[in-house]
């Protein structure tokens, strides 16, 4: 049997954009809803369970992931205009076991040959730069998707600012806003701010910066009003606590929820020690799957500390290296009110199900 895909790592971004997701059988479908018991950001949801910003980049393939289970799913990050996808290959397994711990980050990692076929084994470099056909593509379909939302489930739409020529600070983070605005008239229940991208060379990984946070979350929110808000932000380490409880603190009154991890940023190299992935400012690139599974419930321990300590209402979306019910569990228990996948859900579609099974 061929193995169905959201997102097939053998072809390009645009061909997956044009042709995915691959191999979708719909008896595999499950159209029967059972009474949502669960709820995020106030909605009804059926499980706490979806993938986040990344392996579906249209309608079809979101809509095909509501279709097996998966409630709560993030269409991938759109930008206010167009923007090219780094080159192929943009997705590599890397040869590492374990943890890949902050002491590990600092060494380069090799990219294996092929997948390793057991998930706990299955880490990847992701390396995109966030492409998007722009608003005039992006908003029509995503239309179709929230078309294909089913009962107890939940679109995210995730966006980002472009940094163009000559741009000061703050039109650049108003861009955040308008693509913000887009997605609002486009109908999007929940926005999500992607404030940690590893891969974009020019833009930077911005929400280590009080200032470019604040300054996103006011603009945005102002942008789109009661539509909750999302931040996705990356791992920080633990010399960065005091820098993220102010930030937290600063951006609390903006937001719905925090994602947390996006991918840990590292050194990703060929067998002769020669950069892997083609291009200029492509040595770094983002790394996720189960090596990464520490950073993540570290981050919603320490955000569900946070909150209780201080009174915040936020809602931890935890993200990184959920492979198997095992993981979505150990989230939950760590405080996530929603937990999500994106490598372990490209290897095993039916990891909603897994999941399901085990509630
Ligand atoms: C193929 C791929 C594409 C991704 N694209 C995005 C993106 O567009 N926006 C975003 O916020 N994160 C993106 N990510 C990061 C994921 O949302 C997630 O934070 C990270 O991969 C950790 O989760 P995982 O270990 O389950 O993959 C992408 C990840 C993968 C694997």
């Amino acid at each position: 049997m061929t193995k169905a895909l959201f997102y097939d790592p053998a072809r390009t971004f645009e061909d997956n954009y044009a042709n995915g997701p691959f191999n979708m059988d719909q008896k595999d479908y499950r159209d029967e809803t059972v009474e949502p018991k669960f709820h995020f950001l106030g909605f009804p949801i059926q499980s706490p369970f979806g993938i986040a910003a990344g392996s579906l980049p249209t309608s079809r393939h979101t809509n095909a992931a509501f279709k097996l289970g998966y409630d709560v799913v993030v269409y991938k990050t759109q930008r206010s205009g167009e923007f090219p996808s780094n080159a192929f290959p943009n997705v590599l397994p890397i040869d590492v076991k374990g943890d890949i711990t902050l002491e590990r980050l600092k060494k380069p990692f090799v990219v294996r040959s092929n997948f390793p076929k057991n998930l706990r084994e299955l880490s990847i470099t992701n390396s995109f730069g966030v492409p998007s056909y722009g608003p005039s593509v992006w908003q029509d379909d995503l239309t179709h998707a929230i078309a294909g939302v089913g009962a107890g489930q939940l679109l995210i739409m995730s966006v980002v600012g472009t940094i163009r020529e000559g741009m000061t600070p703050s039109e650049y983070y108003e861009d955040f806003a308008l693509a913000a605005r887009e997605a609002k008239e486009s109908g999007a229940q929940v926005i999500e701010v992607n404030l940690s991208c590893p891969n974009v060379a020019s833009e930077g990984v911005i929400c280590y910066s009080i200032d470019a946070v604040y300054e996103i979350c006011k603009l945005t929110k102002e942008a789109i009003g009661d539509t909750p808000l999302v931040i996705k932000v990356g791992y920080y380490a633990p010399e960065q606590q005091d820098l993220l409880e102010r930030i937290v603190e600063k951006v609390s009154p903006y937001i719905g929820a925090i994602s947390s991890i996006n991918t840990l940023a590292g050194e990703i190299v060929k067998e002769d020690g020669t950069q892997a992935l083609p291009g200029k400012g492509r040595l770094r690139s983002g790394i996720c799957g189960a090596g990464i599974t520490w950073a993540g419930l570290d981050m919603v321990r320490r955000l569900d500390t946070l909150r209780r300590e201080k009174g915040y209402t936020y809602e931890i979306i935890g993200v990184g290296g959920v492979m198997s019910p095992i993981e979505f569990h150990e989230y939950r228990k760590a405080g996530a009110n929603l937990v999500q996948s994106v490598t372990g859900a490209m290897w095993n579609q039916y990891l909603a199900q897994d999941v399901k099974a085990s509630l």
